[in-house]
């Protein structure tokens, strides 16, 4: 029996790839309060400060030697040869996991590479640089689109159907991620609770929430996710 699997990643499966993470040492909000860059009232205060820090890291993604790793082509490898279903849901805004093959994906917290229309609510494909001039494409409103990212103070989405794969898995992984930001770091204790699913960290060191998993596999993601991988296929797991 191939019971579904859900995965959880964060920033840490798109380090080696050269993106920053948010917590480690020198890491984003390092350089830069959250506060001004990543809330509703940091963008109603300073909407230009935004915008530079998205476009700095949309740009980023353009670079070519930002690519997917081994940890995302072995997710992808995943969900394509797991004879059960595979949802893949990440924290992340980078565009690494579809450029490695990933379909059936939520990004919960947004994507980089889209905007969104305040004034009339499109979603747009948006891989260029974004600002105040720019007009909406759908509705010609200017200065009302903002970058399609979930900030903090806001819901995530999908969280219905988020959920609802959590309380039909059977195997829940956690990628790369502190364990720091909910709902995101609540997905193991939900499961814990529900207490069908077995549940694996696989991250470079224990996360906040490494004692609530009921095994933890430590080490760089591009080494610990594709060896993984392959014994769940083995169907050794
Ligand atoms: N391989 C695996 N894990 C790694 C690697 C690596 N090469 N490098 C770092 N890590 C781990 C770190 O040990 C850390 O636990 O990745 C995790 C990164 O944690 P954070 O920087 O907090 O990133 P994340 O958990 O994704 O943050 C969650 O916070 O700021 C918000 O919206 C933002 O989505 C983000 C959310």
């Amino acid at each position: 029996m191939h019971d579904p699997i859900v995965i959880l990643t964060g920033a840490g499966i798109s380090k080696e790839s050269g993106l920053d993470t948010f917590r480690c040492e020198g890491g984003i909000w390092s350089k830069v309060r959250l506060e001004d860059v990543a809330t509703p009232e940091g963008f109603l205060r300073d909407p230009d400060l935004v915008h530079d820090f998205y476009n700095a890291r949309r740009e980023s993604l353009r670079d070519p030697a930002v690519r997917p790793n081994a940890a995302h082509e072995a997710l992808a490898r995943l969900e394509r040869d797991y004879p059960g279903e595979v949802l893949l849901v990440t924290q992340n805004i980078d565009d690494l996991h579809e450029r490695a093959g990933s379909r059936n994906l939520i990004h919960m917290h947004g994507e980089l590479t889209k905007a969104r229309c305040d004034a009339c609510g499109s979603v747009l494909h948006w891989p260029g640089p974004l600002g105040q001039g720019d007009s909406c494409p759908n509705c010609a409103v200017t200065g009302r689109l903002r970058p399609h990212v979930v900030w903090f103070g806001e819901i995530p989405l999908d969280m219905e159907r988020i959920y609802d794969a959590l309380d039909n898995c059977g195997l829940f992984l956690s990628i790369g991620t502190s364990g720091a930001v909910y709902p995101a770091a609540g997905f193991v204790q939900h499961l814990r609770m529900a207490g069908q699913a077995r549940t694996v960290e696989l991250n470079l060191d224990p996360s906040e929430g490494a004692s609530l998993f009921h095994d933890g596999i430590y080490g760089p993601a591009s080494q610990v996710v594709p060896q993984f991988v392959e014994t769940i296929l083995a169907g050794k797991v």
